[in-house]
C-alpha cells in the first residue's frame, strides 16, 4: 500500500482507506483491509457505524488511524465538544486521529466551530482537524478562522463520473496542501461493474485499459482517483474479497496515457 503525507503534515495515511457509510460486513473486512495496508478507516456521527468500527479495531488501535465528523447540524461550540465525546466513546478510544466537519452550515460561525474544533486537539482527543464538502471559499473562510492548527483535508465527491472539483477546488487544495479524501470513488459501485447493457463509451474505455493493465474496474476507477496528486481514495465494501481487491488498487500505476483516454472517454 502506498503512503501519503496528510496536508503539510509528517502523518503518512494510506492511499486507499476504508469507507463505513452504510456498512453492515461487520469486523473482519475492516481488519482484512488494515491488514493490507489500508488503516484509514472513515466513519462519521451520522452513519451509526462508530461502534462498529470500534468493535473491529478494539485489538488494532495503534495500527489504525480513525476519521470521523461532526454532522453539519452540530457546530455550536459546545454541540461540537459533546458530539466529539460521545464518537469518542462508540468508538471505545480516548483520541480520533482525524475530526472533520460533515457538511458546512452557515447559520453557525465558523470561528466559532473552529475554536471547539481547536480545543479538542488542545486536549488531545483529536489529532488533526479536516473538512468535508466545503467549497474553495468555505475553505479560504476556514483555514481564516483557524489560530493554532491547519486544515488538513477536504473530503469530497470524486470520481470518474464525477469530476466538478476539478475547475477550482482540488488546484486549490494541492497548492495549499490539504488532502483530497475522495468519496464514493467507485460512484457507489457503479464503475466497478461490467454492464450487460449499453455501455458508455467511458465504461468502454476503462474495460480497454482494464484488460491491458491485467486490473478489475473497481482497481483502474480508484487508481485514477489517487493518480492525482494529493488525493486519496475510501470505498466503502462489505464483503473482505472486495476488499481484498480495493487494496490492489494501489501499488501500481496507470501511464499518463491511460490517465489521459479515461479523462477524455468520461466527461
Ligand atoms: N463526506 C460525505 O459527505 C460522504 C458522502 C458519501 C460517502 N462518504 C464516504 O465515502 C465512502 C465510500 O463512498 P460510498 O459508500 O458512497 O460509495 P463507493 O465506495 O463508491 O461504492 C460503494 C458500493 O460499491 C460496492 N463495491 C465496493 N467495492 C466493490 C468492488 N471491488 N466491486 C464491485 N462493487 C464494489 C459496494 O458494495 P459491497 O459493500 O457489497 O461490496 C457498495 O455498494 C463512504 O462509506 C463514506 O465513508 C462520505
Amino acid at each position: 500500500m502506498e503512503l501519503r503525507s496528510l496536508g503539510n503534515t509528517d502523518v503518512m495515511i494510506p492511499e486507499i482507506g476504508l469507507g463505513v457509510w452504510k456498512y453492515r460486513g461487520g469486523a473482519e473486512p475492516l481488519q482484512r483491509g488494515v491488514e493490507l495496508g489500508a488503516f484509514l478507516i472513515d466513519t462519521a456521527e451520522m452513519y451509526r457505524t462508530e461502534d462498529a468500527v470500534g468493535q473491529a479495531v478494539k485489538d488494532l488501535r495503534e495500527k489504525v488511524f480513525i476519521a470521523s465528523k461532526v454532522s453539519g447540524s452540530n457546530l455550536r461550540h459546545d454541540d461540537v465538544l459533546r458530539a466529539a465525546d460521545a464518537s469518542l466513546r462508540r468508538l471505545e478510544t480516548n483520541f480520533i486521529d482525524l475530526y472533520q466537519i460533515h457538511w458546512p452550515n452557515s447559520s453557525v460561525p465558523i470561528k466559532e466551530t473552529m475554536r471547539a474544533m481547536e480545543t479538542l486537539v488542545d486536549r488531545g482527543l483529536v489529532k488533526c482537524i479536516g473538512v468535508s464538502n466545503f467549497s474553495v471559499g468555505q475553505l479560504r473562510a476556514v483555514r481564516a478562522a483557524m489560530s493554532k492548527y491547519p486544515v488538513v483535508s477536504n473530503q469530497v465527491l470524486y470520481n470518474l463520473n464525477s469530476r466538478e472539483i476539478e475547475d477550482d477546488l482540488l488546484p486549490y487544495c494541492q497548492e495549499h496542501g490539504v488532502t483530497v479524501i475522495a468519496y464514493t470513488p467507485l460512484d457507489d459501485g457503479r464503475l466497478a461493474v461490467k454492464s450487460r447493457f449499453r455501455r458508455s463509451q467511458g465504461m468502454k474505455v476503462m474495460e480497454e485499459i482494464a484488460a491491458q493493465v491485467q486490473k478489475t474496474l473497481a482497481q483502474v476507477a480508484l487508481n485514477w482517483c489517487t493518480s492525482h496528486a494529493n488525493v486519496i481514495a475510501i470505498p466503502k465494501s462489505d464483503s473482505v474479497t472486495r476488499t481484498e481487491e480495493n487494496c490492489g488498487a494501489s501499488g501500481w500505476r496507470l501511464s499518463e496515457e491511460q490517465m489521459r483516454r479515461l479523462d477524455e472517454a468520461f466527461v
